[in-house]
């Protein structure tokens, strides 16, 4: 299903007022159709939501999994300072050339950094470099692993640090339980997961909007 033409308008009439988008995002998404990327990236609503709750963490250093052409990294991009830092985690070659030049558009050349490679290469490299605990963790990219990208995400964070999973109810399907379909499967034991580590408290937020039914998971580092 991909939603209602009043999901749609309502979503309009908020970003319209709340999150509209300028140039440079506006080119982003237009240079990641031109380059056949698929349609999978966030709303400006959702986008907006992103950097906000990276500005209440007062994030200097932000991991996202999953670039495909930037958008979201550019909105939680904006949200850190001159010296902050965002890696962004990108499996495909093709998306990550068409993210940094949306990022280099963006001016955001020096705060973010796209790494190519499946994620769960890239994280074991980065853990290595004792990086400095990152304030938010974006996941977004392939669900069946969300668990796993969970716990490297655990290792990677501080007491009070945000991580959010992204397409948690996808129409629903999150409740087919007895279902083999690996992406649901990922996200239920990223679901369960933070409702039973001891080191995680979270909530899930079902939505609907331009991008249809949805939902994200939040989820506080708590020690
Ligand atoms: N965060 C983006 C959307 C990401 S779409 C936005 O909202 O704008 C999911 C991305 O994850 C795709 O670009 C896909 O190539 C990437 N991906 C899929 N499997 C991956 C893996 N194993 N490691 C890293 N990235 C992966
Ligand atoms: C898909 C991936 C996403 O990250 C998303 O937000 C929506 C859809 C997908 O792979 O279908
Ligand atoms: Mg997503």
């Amino acid at each position: 299903m991909s939603g209602s033409q009043l999901w749609d308008d309502v979503d309009f009439y908020f970003s319209t007022h709340l999150s509209p988008d300028d140039e440079v995002l506006q080119a982003a998404l237009r240079d990641s159709e031109a380059a056949g990327l698929p349609h999978v990236n966030v709303t400006a609503s959702q986008g907006k939501l992103l950097q906000l709750l990276a500005q209440i963490q007062d994030a200097r250093h932000i991991l996202e999994i999953g670039t495909l052409g930037g958008y979201s990294t550019i909105w939680l991009g904006r949200a850190l300072p001159e010296d902050g830092r965002l890696i962004s985690l990108e499996y495909s070659a093709k998306h990550a050339e068409v993210a940094t030049r949306n990022i280099a558009r963006a001016g955001l050349e020096r705060i973010v950094e796209v790494r190519v490679g499946p994620a769960l290469e890239s994280l074991p490299k980065l853990a290595d470099e004792n990086p400095a605990p990152f304030d938010l963790v974006f996941i977004d990219a392939d669900k069946a692993n969300n668990a796993n990208y969970l716990e490297w995400a655990l290792k990677l964070t501080r007491a009070g640090s945000l991580i959010i999973v992204d397409n948690v109810v996808r129409d629903g399907r999150v409740l087919d339980a007895e279902g083999a379909e690996p992406d649901v499967r990922g996200t239920r034991a990223a679901i369960e997961m933070i409702g039973s580590h001891p080191r995680l408290t979270g909530t899930a937020v079902q939505t609907v909007g331009s991008k249809g039914y949805d939902g994200f998971a939040l989820a506080r580092v708590l020690a």
